[in-house]
């Protein structure tokens, strides 16, 4: 049911914890499943410098943010802004259809994360006004 890359990131998670001095912290959740996920990135000079998550959820969600916080990591905003779900799935090998949502509660935590960043520091990031 579940690729080996969904399971080596469940069983190894990346950037696990928080950034006590975060640019900006962005928390999900899916009102169905009750998961939540939390994101916190470190910005400088409009690059993704570091990133943290915690997530309280299931497997799919747990290695959807770690491969989601991998593939930001280093990247620009907009390169950040751009990651969706489907990549982030498709990065693991794919996911089960109904374990999909996972994967669009770790786009939404990244978006979730770069708003409270634009907000906090008064930049404006394109392709936000729709997600606030
Ligand atoms: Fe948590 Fe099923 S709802 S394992
Ligand atoms: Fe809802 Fe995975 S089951 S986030």
């Amino acid at each position: 049911m579940y690729s080996e890359k969904v399971m080596e990131h469940f069983r190894n998670p990346r950037n696990v914890g928080e950034i006590l001095d975060a640019d900006g912290i962005g928390e999900v959740g899916n009102a169905k499943c009750g998961d939540i996920m939390k994101m916190y990135l470190k910005v400088n000079d409009g690059i993704i410098e570091d990133v943290k998550f915690k997530t309280f959820g299931c497997g799919s969600a747990i290695a959807s943010s770690s491969m989601a916080t991998e593939l930001i990591k280093g990247k620009s905003i907009e390169e950040a802004m751009g990651l969706t779900n489907k990549a982030v799935a498709e990065a693991l090998d794919g996911l089960p259809p109904i374990k999909m949502h996972c994967s669009v509660l770790a786009e939404q935590a990244i978006k979730a994360a770069l708003l409270d960043y634009s907000k906090k520091h008064n930049v404006h990031i394109d392709g936000l006004e729709d997600f606030d």
